[in-house]
């Protein structure tokens, strides 16, 4: 068994979505076809939103949701501990994150937001990012944006199929746009792809025109008329192609009928590892009975326990268990230390980032191989 190897996520395929993918290839449209309206029109049934727009990663539905709710200078509150993505789009937008710290579950402290919304009117924004599969608390949000008046954006790159109560991630009934990644460690794939979520349908007109160019092709959106040329078309927009090909489409709503099957398998191998850990100085970050089990993260005291985390990440890596760190403070990056930023500002984070560990949670792990990571894990760990 030791020959294998494990990441922290992997991607699970079967017949059903090669079949899907190869049926497209046949076709006559492998980019702006009839996939990419039915991938769509999935991802609008699934969370019950009344808009989305398929793009070319979770990034460039980040970009895009950037564009559509922001303008230069605005002020935007997001979280340190993402991957860097998320606060990348802000600046993308002309505009300034303001790293906020965050709370037990190492999601932004809307308490926090709040304190620094009171003192502060021109704050704009917040991105959110749903960090391991856990919702932030939607009432806590939707609060939060009516009495400021501020944007809201949930970064659901973790928390597709995740669900708070009577909310879902990505229903957007507590937000103005949700983005979601179809990465391969993500809870579907496309390969590549993203999705920008809305129930508001000037975001949406938006959204589709930065992903194709800019360009307007309804001729009541116009702003000039060429009544001569019947193919005419406006940029109006200084937009991308950002576009999702009708192959990962295909893909992608191949996987999404799968998303309960997955959410189960998840749900299930992360119960194994509470109970494996529990009394253990390995300290399972809480993944509440709704998340969507995106990440498996534990925390260790390592000073506590005498050992040193990149010794333990070796030693696991030579028996074929690859953890990952999720994730280095943003605002301890270079770049963003050179504009100013400072992690020593959001200490949780920080305290965050040197005790965390994901370990392998996919779909595809059989159960005598997650009681080998288990042992391996725990032998490395705690003897
Ligand atoms: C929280 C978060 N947001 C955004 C992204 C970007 O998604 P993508 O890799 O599809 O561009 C990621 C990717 O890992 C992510 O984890």
């Amino acid at each position: 068994m030791q020959s294998k190897k494990y990441g922290y996520s992997r991607q699970y395929i079967d017949d059903e979505d090669i079949n899907a993918v190869i049926q497209v290839l046949k076709s006559d449209f492998l980019t702006t076809g009839p996939k990419v309206l039915e991938f769509e029109e999935s991802i609008k049934q699934y969370l019950g939103a009344q808009y989305a727009v398929c793009v070319s990663s979770g990034t460039a539905s980040l970009h895009i949701a950037a564009l559509c709710l922001l303008d230069k200078d605005y002020k935007v509150l997001t979280t340190p501990i993402s991957f860097l993505a998320t606060s990348n789009a802000i600046l993308y937008a002309g505009a300034k994150p303001i790293f906020v710290d965050v709370d037990a579950k190492a999601n932004i402290d809307l308490n926090l937001c709040e304190d620094i919304l009171k003192k502060d009117s021109t704050i704009k924004a917040i991105f959110a990012v749903d960090f391991a599969g856990n919702m932030v608390d939607p009432d806590g949000l939707l609060y939060l944006k009516e009495k400021y008046g501020i944007k809201v954006l949930e970064d659901c790159a973790h928390s597709l199929g995740a669900t708070a109560g009577k909310n879902k991630a990505g229903d957007c009934s507590f937000c103005d746009v949700a983005t979601l990644s179809f990465h391969p460690v993500k809870s579907i794939t496309s390969a590549e792809g993203g999705c920008v979520v809305t129930n508001d349908e000037q975001i949406a007109k938006k959204a589709s025109m930065f992903r194709n160019h800019g360009i307007v092709r309804d001729r009541n959106e116009f702003i000039y008329k060429d009544d001569d040329n019947p193919l005419y078309f406006e940029m109006q927009e200084l937009g991308f192609n950002y576009r999702l090909s009708d192959v990962h489409s295909a893909l992608g709503l191949s996987q999404l009928k799968k998303i309960d099957f997955f959410l189960t398998v998840r749900r299930k191998l992360a119960n194994n590892y509470d109970m494996a850990f529990n009394g253990t100085p390995i300290r399972p970050l809480h993944l509440n009975s709704e998340s969507s089990y995106h990440l498996y993260v534990i925390r260790i005291n390592f000073k506590e326990i005498g050992k040193k985390r990149a010794d333990i990440m070796k030693s696991l890596q030579s028996k074929g268990i690859f953890l990952q760190t999720h994730y280095i403070p943003i605002n301890a990056q270079p770049y963003y230390q050179k504009l100013g930023y400072d992690p020593s500002l959001t200490p949780t984070a920080v305290k965050y980032y040197n005790e965390c560990l994901s370990i392998p949670l996919y779909v595809g792990i059989e159960q005598e191989e997650q009681e080998f990571i288990i042992d391996t894990i725990k032998s490395e760990i705690l003897f």
